[in-house]
Order: structure tokens, then C-alpha cells, then sequence
């Protein structure tokens, strides 16, 4: 299929990490890879989403760097994908202006995300840009006129946002936006924390977290003290056995094996052995992720100069996005 007739994906990923884990790899960024090869594919760094909350800005820095570099480690490549940062393309933040004129205040006070994120200090602490963050969402979307995005479940009613503001632009204004179709990435491998397994694996639970930068020692010790329980059958049981599923579901993920297959695999060996194993599998994992990584990380000025490779190529879609936008609402365009 020529590039030009394929669908085109867009989805984001936030740098409020130092690392990302292998939760988001098996669960996201896998499947980005994947799409590249089928897709017109844009993938980017959300670093305008991440100054919503409070954060120290030479933090943001290194992580924007770092997950760039981690984007690309995984096996995203510049010259199949737009890879980039979105603080880089203007137009983001030119057409979330507009969507923020389509939005009604009620229906912007009905996302979740927000309830939830503002819970803490409470709403009158939170910022408006937290506040108009699933705007800011849904332009990143708009602006390269996606087809379809690839998210998890927890993103689905930013989405729905996303295509009803799409919708209401074109009844308004003329046919102008394409109306993107959520693409929910099935939870095929849903990780929980090592160390809790009736958690979701997440980065602010180190010790039950794999990170994709974790040192092979680490990451091994981190593995082999994994909660499970004090029986010794090895059997994928989420609900009575959800440490050991956990353990299982990550070699299932990574290798392909049939469940059935590794249960069998297991049927007369222990607890020790189904650690040591999948510690294993995931040091081959991530292990040449990490080194890629390091490697990109030292050279800074390289990895800049891919940066705005990306962002040139994104520039082009949404500069022709925002030129349609802004004639279609009444702005006077200025001669070339
Ligand atoms: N809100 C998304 C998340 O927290 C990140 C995101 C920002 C995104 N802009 C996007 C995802 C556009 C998909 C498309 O995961």
C-alpha cells in the first residue's frame, strides 16, 4: 500500500516519567511499532499536556529527551513514522484555541480525567490548563486529520470529546475535520505491580515496576521477588493466582507462547524456575532497549536534530490543517 493511501494513526504519550515500564511497551508502544508498517503513523511527546500539573522544568527537559530516545528505541523509526515533539508544532496550540471556542464549559466540566487529577487539591487549585486538556487532546488529533487513534481504555471519553468537536466544526463551519474512530488497544497483556498484583503496574510504584531503563541486575532482582503465594501450582489463575499470572502474562506477551503451552511448561517445576525465567525474558526484552537508549542519550545534538525531523514533517499536516481552520471560521488570511 502506497503511503499516501494508508490510514493515518496519531496517538501521544506524556513525559512524566524518567522511564517508561514495560507495561506501556507490552500495552502501547508495541503496537505503535507495529503500525508503522500499515499505517501513516504519527506518534508524539506531550510535553504541552505535561506542564498541567506542577513540574520543574529542567525535569521536563531531560524526560522530553528521554522519552524521545526511548520512542525511538523501541524500534520507531524517523524515516517510516513522524516522530516529535508537540511543543515543536505550533498548530497544536493554534487549533486547541479554536476547539476551546467550541467546547461547552459543561461539557468540558464532564471529563473524568479531570475530576480525577483534580481531586487532590481541588479544582479551584488546578489549573485551566488541566482543566482544557482534553481540548488540547483533541486538537493534537484534529490538526493531522487522523483517522484513528490508538489508546487505552481510560482515553475513551476524550476521544468521544475529540469526535464530537470534530463533528460540530464541520456542521458549523463546512466540511473541514476528518472525525477520528478510537481505536482502543485491547488490554491483550494487562501487567500489574510485582509487588501488589490486585494493582495495575505503574511508574510511581518502583520496587513493582519494570522500567524500560532498568539495569539487567535490577530489573532482575525486581522480577524474582515478585509476590505470589504460598501454594506452588504454576497455573494462570488472575483471580486466586495473580502473581503468578502476572509472571506468566508477561513471558506470554513477550515470547507469543500459547498460555497453555507455558502452563504446561510448568506442570512439574516451581516458583523459582517461573521467576528466574521470566527475569530472563525480559532482560533479552529490554536490555538492547536500555543500550539503544544510552547511546541515543549521548549524543544530544543528534538526537535534537531528529527531533525537528519530525517536527518539519508534522509541521507540513497540520500547517495545511490550520490554514483550512482558520479560513473556514472567518480569519483574514495575510498574502503569502
Ligand atoms: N491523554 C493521553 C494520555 O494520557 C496522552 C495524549 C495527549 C494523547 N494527546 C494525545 C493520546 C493524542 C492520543 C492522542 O495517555
Amino acid at each position: 500500500m502506497s503511503a499516501a493511501s494508508r490510514h493515518r494513526v496519531l496517538s501521544g504519550i506524556q513525559p512524566t516519567a524518567d522511564s517508561f515500564h514495560i507495561g506501556n511497551y507490552l500495552g502501547a508502544l508495541r503496537e505503535w511499532v507495529r503500525m508503522q508498517a500499515t499505517h501513516d503513523a504519527y506518534y508524539c511527546v506531550v510535553d504541552q499536556h505535561a506542564i498541567t500539573v506542577d513540574h520543574d522544568p529542567a525535569v521536563l527537559r531531560e524526560r522530553t529527551l528521554v522519552s524521545f530516545a526511548q520512542l525511538l528505541a523501541v524500534g520507531l523509526d524517523p524515516a517510516e513514522s513522524t516522530i516529535f515533539v508537540q511543543s515543536h508544532v505550533p498548530e497544536h496550540s493554534q487549533l486547541a484555541w479554536i476547539m476551546e471556542c467550541q467546547t461547552g464549559f459543561g461539557e468540558a466540566s464532564r471529563m473524568t480525567q479531570f475530576k480525577d487529577k483534580s481531586q487532590k487539591g481541588g479544582a479551584d487549585r488546578s489549573s485551566v490548563g488541566l482543566f482544557t486538556y482534553p481540548i488540547l487532546q483533541a486538537a493534537d488529533i484534529l490538526i493531522y486529520q487522523a483517522n484513528a487513534v490508538p489508546v487505552g481504555e481510560d482515553q475513551r471519553q476524550h476521544l468521544e470529546l475529540t469526535r464530537d468537536l470534530a463533528q460540530r466544526f464541520n456542521a458549523k463551519f463546512g466540511p473541514t475535520l476528518t472525525v477520528p474512530e478510537a481505536m482502543i488497544v485491547k488490554e491483550t497483556a494487562k501487567i500489574v505491580d510485582l509487588q501488589d498484583p490486585t494493582a495495575k503496574m505503574s511508574k510511581s510504584s518502583a520496587p513493582g515496576c519494570v522500567f524500560l531503563l532498568d539495569e539487567d541486575a535490577v530489573l532482575t532482582k525486581k522480577i524474582k521477588s515478585a509476590v505470589t503465594d504460598s501454594d506452588r501450582d504454576i497455573r494462570f489463575d488472575p483471580v486466586n493466582k495473580p502473581g503468578v499470572a502476572n509472571l506468566l502474562t508477561m513471558q506470554q506477551a513477550i515470547t507469543g507462547t500459547s498460555m497453555a503451552e507455558l502452563e504446561a511448561s510448568y506442570a512439574d517445576r516451581g516458583y523459582g524456575d517461573l521467576k528466574t525465567e521470566t527475569a530472563q525474558i525480559a532482560v533479552d526484552l529490554i536490555a538492547p532497549i536500555r543500550r539503544r537508549v544510552v547511546e541515543l542519550m549521548s549524543d544530544k545534538g543528534e538526537l535534537i536534530n531528529l527531533m525537528g525531523i519530525g517536527a518539519g514533517k508534522a509541521r507540513v499536516t497540520a500547517g495545511e490543517t490550520l490554514e483550512k481552520v482558520y479560513d473556514a471560521v472567518g480569519f483574514v488570511p495575510l498574502p503569502r
